[in-house]
């Protein structure tokens, strides 16, 4: 300290004049739309200048982008990846730069040192949580079971997979007859339900798990264009609890959600802003809550209370 300089205590939590980078997926579902609402709304509390990149769904765009952002000199990096591989050397190149990375909503096959930390919720829990829940509602009863997976090689998508299949192991009731990807949008949603309808043995559906909500309220068109009751004819499953879904829990047509906090950038930031403050070191994971919506919550109330929330 030179004699006569003030000495300047981090406080944890605090740190003027951040620049942090955000490499956003794209806008794929009503989720992601209010995560990026919420970054920027975080960001803008706290006085840091957000640089935001949005990658249109390619983990290309964000390489590019997490590079353009080490050679701007920023003080942080924020990263929703599209899919879990691939990551390692442009990881390595913001390690080398000496910029912290946090990962938030997926995880990324890579060794942790590479990033400071991911705040995400568990995502094998969640697609468990939804095959509980089907084993629980169709009590015993045969029940064949189409799925609409996430993006393909995402870690939502693999690991609300492997969850939702641990959940049915031993429910021989219960089979998964379809399963294909709807790439986490509303549009594919329908476009992969309708042809789930018509291949053999569609009119015996009984149930429909879907990776996000985005891609149910698709199916839910689908279902209802194909003279079914969506709800009834056919339970539907599925992940986000975005108001849409809970709308549409209220009304029948679907049957439970679990909900995943868009607020991903609140843990993200203070995690970040701790570190960056006085080295603080988070644990390696910033695990969110993962809440089971049902018909017997008052979803309607849910829906006006979210409806306004950036989705
Ligand atoms: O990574 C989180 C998932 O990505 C959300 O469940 C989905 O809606 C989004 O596209």
């Amino acid at each position: 300290l030179l004699a006569g300089a003030v000495a300047f205590a981090p406080v944890a939590g605090f740190a003027a004049d951040l620049t942090i980078g955000f490499s956003q997926i794209g806008s794929e579902s009503g989720w992601r739309a209010a995560e990026t609402t919420v970054t920027k709304q975080q960001a803008e509390e706290r006085g840091i200048d957000l640089k935001f990149a949005d990658a249109q769904q390619k983990q290309e765009n964000q390489i590019k982008a997490i590079r353009s952002f080490i050679a701007q000199g920023v003080d942080g990096i924020l990263i929703a990846p599209v899919v879990a591989t691939g990551w390692d050397e442009v990881l390595e190149e913001a390690k080398d730069a000496d910029i912290p990375v946090v990962l938030m909503d997926r995880t990324v096959d890579a060794p942790d040192d590479l990033y400071l930390t991911a705040v995400t919720s568990d995502l094998v829990h969640e697609g468990n949580v939804a095959g509980q829940w089907l084993v629980d509602e169709v009590a015993g009863a045969d029940c064949r079971v189409v799925e609409l997976q996430g993006t393909t090689g995402s870690s939502p998508a693999i690991d609300r997979k492997t969850g939702f299949e641990q959940a049915l192991e031993g429910h021989d009731n219960l089979e998964i007859v379809r399963s294909q990807t709807g790439d986490f949008t509303r549009s594919q949603g329908k476009v992969v339900m309708e042809s789930f309808l018509k291949a053999e043995g569609g009119e015996n559906i009984c149930a429909l798990y879907a990776h996000n909500d985005d891609m149910a309220v698709g199916a839910i068109q689908a279902i209802k264009e194909a003279g079914l009751k969506p709800g009834e004819d056919i339970k539907i499953v599925s992940i986000d609890a975005v108001p849409d879904a809970h709308l549409a829990i209220a009304n029948g047509e679907m049957n439970a959600t679990i909900e995943l906090t868009p607020n991903m950038a609140g843990p993200a930031l203070d995690a970040m802003e701790a570190y960056l403050a006085d080295g603080t070191m988070p644990p390696k994971w910033i695990q969110t809550e993962s809440k089971l919506y049902t018909a017997e919550d008052d979803n309607k109330a849910v829906y006006e209370m979210k409806k306004d929330l950036g989705y």
